[in-house]
C-alpha cells in the first residue's frame, strides 16, 4: 500500500510540473497550493465539518483519506496542500475568506482552520479542495454578538453512535433540520473490540467491515474514527451546521475516570492510551488549537454565548472526576463523601466565573452523564429492593452535584438547563434543590438525549414504566427509542422535542416528535406541550 502510494505521489509531482507549464490557461476557482496532487480515489471520504463558533467565525475541518480504512488513510507520509473558501452563499459565488492549509502525517492529514473576520449571527458556507478534488459545501453559522437580542435558537443534542448497532438515520434527520448547531455529548466512537458473533456476522444490525480489536494505540483510534466517519448520514449532519463536540467514556475506554482505566479488560498503561485517544479525537473534530491535547491532557471545557438568550457551558466530566468508589450500581456512603467530584476544583471555579458574569436568560450545562438522582431499582435487569444509583453518573459524586447547584444559586442563574446523554434512553427530569429528596422543589431541568444507534432498535414504553415512575416521580418523560432531542429556545420558553426514528436496522426511516416538553422562563419545571 505505502509503496504504490509513493509511486502515485511521484507520478503526481511529474504531472504537477506539466500542469504548471500550462496553468496560465487554466482558470481555477480555488487557488491550489504548491503540493498539488492527483488522487486515485476521492480524498474527502471522511467528509467535512465545522464547529466551536465565535461571533466572528468558526473552525472548519477535514481529513484527507482516499483510502479511509487503510492505516495511513492512503496518504503515505507526505504533506498535502488543502485550499479552503468561505462564502456568503451556498453556490460559493461570494467568497469572503480563502486560504491554504497543510495536511500533515503527524495529524493524520487532518486540517483545522480557524476562520475569523466574519459577521455575527449569520450563515456561511465553506468547502475544501486538494488536487482537483472538491469537497462538498458545508454550512455553518457564527454566534450572535454577545449582547444581541436573540429571539430563537434551534439546536440538537445527540450522541452514542455504536456503528454495528444500526444506521445513523437520526443524523440524516438532524441534517435536514438545518440547526444553528449540534451539541454532541459523546460516545462518538466505541473503543471496544468486535465480539465473536459480530466477527461471524451474527446479531449484527449493520455490517462491521473487518475485525476490530480494542483501541489502544493512536493507529487503532484513528481507524475507528475513519470507519465511523465514512457514514454518509453522519457526514451530512456535520456539513449541515456547526458542532460543539465533547467526549464521554467510549472515546477513550469504557467508564474511565481521571487517570484510571476502571474496566481492566486490558493490562496496558492508561495515560499513553488516553493520550492516543485524545489525539485521535482532536484530529477528527472541528476544534480550535487551544483544545489541542498535550500528551494525556486536553482542555475540553469551554463556553458559548448566544447573545442575551443563552450561555452554553460544555463540561468535561471525565478528566477530573473522582475515582469510582462503589460498585457500578450502588448506594454506598463513599459516593456521598464531600470531596467526591465530577468536574474538579479548577473547572468548578471556571463555571462560577462563567455564569457569574453571564446575565443571559438560559444557563446551559452541556455535559455527558445523568445529573439528577436516578433510582434504577425497577429498571429491567435490576433487582434492587433499596435505591440503586449509577455510580458512573453524578450519583457517584453527590457532593459535586450539590456544589454545582450552589454555583447556580450563587451566580443567580435564572433558568438552568442540563443536557445529557449516555443512558441510551430519552429522559426528561426535574432537578430538585433538596439533595435529600429528588422529587423536592424543582430548581433546574435535565434533558437526556437518547442514542443515535447504541443499543439497537428501541421501544416507546420502557418495561416496568409504572414502577420506575413511582421510584422517580421527577421523571417527566421516558422512552427507549433511538433519535435525538431538538431544542427550540426563546426568551420566554424552552421547548424540547423528543425526536424518534422508527427503525435503525432499515435505512431511511422517518422521524416523529414523540413528546414535547416546555419550560417557562422564571418557572422551573417541565410541562408537556
Ligand atoms: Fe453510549
Amino acid at each position: 500500500m505505502a509503496d504504490s502510494h509513493r509511486t502515485l505521489l511521484q507520478f503526481d509531482r511529474r504531472s504537477l510540473l506539466k500542469g504548471i507549464a500550462g496553468c496560465v490557461l487554466a482558470p481555477a476557482v480555488l487557488r491550489p497550493g504548491p503540493a498539488r496532487a492527483q488522487y486515485r480515489k476521492f480524498p474527502f471520504s471522511l467528509g467535512i465539518a465545522s464547529g466551536d463558533p465565535a461571533p466572528d467565525g468558526f473552525v472548519i475541518w477535514t481529513r484527507l483519506a482516499p483510502e479511509p480504512l487503510a492505516a495511513d488513510g492512503g496518504m503515505g507520509s507526505d504533506a498535502a496542500e488543502v485550499t479552503w473558501e468561505v462564502a456568503a452563499d451556498q453556490n460559493m459565488l461570494r467568497v469572503i475568506r480563502s486560504g491554504t492549509a497543510t495536511a500533515r502525517v503527524e495529524s493524520a492529514h487532518s486540517v483545522h482552520v480557524e476562520i475569523g473576520g466574519l459577521e455575527p449571527g449569520k450563515d456561511y458556507f465553506y468547502r475544501f479542495r486538494t488536487g482537483t478534488a472538491d469537497s462538498v459545501v458545508g454550512r455553518s453559522r457564527t454566534l450572535p454578538a454577545p449582547e444581541a437580542a436573540v429571539s430563537e435558537l434551534r439546536f440538537a443534542s445527540a450522541g452514542c453512535q455504536r456503528w454495528q448497532d444500526g444506521y445513523y438515520t437520526a443524523w440524516r434527520r438532524i441534517a435536514e433540520e438545518q440547526f444553528d448547531f449540534v451539541f454532541h455529548y459523546g460516545d462518538y466512537i466505541y473503543e471496544g473490540a468486535t465480539t465473536k458473533p459480530e466477527r461471524q456476522g451474527r446479531g449484527l444490525l449493520r455490517a462491521m467491515p473487518g475485525d476490530f480489536g480494542e483501541c489502544v494505540t493512536l493507529a487503532d483510534y484513528r481507524l475507528r474514527y475513519s470507519l465511523y466517519k465514512t457514514d454518509r448520514d453522519l457526514q451530512a449532519a456535520h456539513a449541515s451546521c456547526a458542532f460543539l463536540p465533547s467526549f464521554d467514556d467510549h472515546e477513550v475506554a469504557g467508564d474511565w475516570s481521571a487517570d484510571a482505566q476502571v474496566r481492566q479488560s486490558l493490562k496496558t498503561p492508561f495515560l499513553p492510551r488516553r493520550a492516543a485517544a485524545f489525539q485521535a479525537w482532536y484530529e477528527h473534530m472541528p476544534l480550535r488549537a487551544a483544545n489541542m491535547p498535550r500528551g494525556p491532557d486536553i482542555l475540553a471545557y469551554r463556553s458559548f454565548k448566544f447573545g442575551n438568550l443563552a450561555e452554553v457551558a460544555v463540561l468535561d466530566t471525565r478528566q477530573y472526576r473522582s475515582y469510582p468508589v462503589c460498585k457500578h450500581f450502588d448506594n454506598c456512603a463513599a459516593s456521598h463523601a464531600p470531596d467526591q467530584t465530577m468536574m474538579g476544583p479548577a473547572q468548578e471555579q471556571w463555571l462560577t466565573d462563567t455564569f457569574g458574569t453571564s446575565q443571559r436568560t438560559w444557563q446551559v450545562l452541556a455535559q455527558q452523564v445523568n445529573f439528577a438522582q436516578l433510582d434504577w431499582r425497577s429498571f429491567p435487569n435490576h433487582h434492587g429492593r433499596g435505591p440503586e444509583l449509577r455510580m458512573d453518573s453524578w450519583d457517584g459524586a453527590s457532593a459535586g452535584r450539590e456544589r454545582v447547584l450552589q454555583i447556580l444559586r450563587q451566580t443567580q442563574s435564572r433558568n438552568p438547563v442540563v443536557l445529557t446523554g449516555d443512558l441510551h434512553r430519552a429522559i426528561a427530569l426535574e432537578i430538585s434543590s433538596d439533595p435529600k429528596d429528588p422529587s423536592g422543589p424543582c430548581m433546574a431541568v435535565e434533558f437526556l438525549a437518547t442514542s443515535i444507534s447504541s443499543g439497537g432498535n428501541g421501544r416507546l414504553v420502557t418495561k416496568n414504566a409504572d414502577a420506575i415512575a413511582r421510584d422517580n416521580p421527577h421523571i417527566k418523560w421516558l422512552s427507549s427509542e433511538r433519535g435525538y432531542t431538538r431544542h427550540v429556545v426563546k426568551p420566554k420558553t424552552w421547548q424540547a422535542d423528543y425526536r424518534a426514528v422508527a427503525s435503525i436496522t432499515k435505512r431511511d426511516a422517518p422521524v416523529v416528535t414523540r413528546q414535547s416538553l416546555v419550560v417557562e422562563a422564571g418557572k422551573p419545571g417541565l410541562v408537556r406541550a
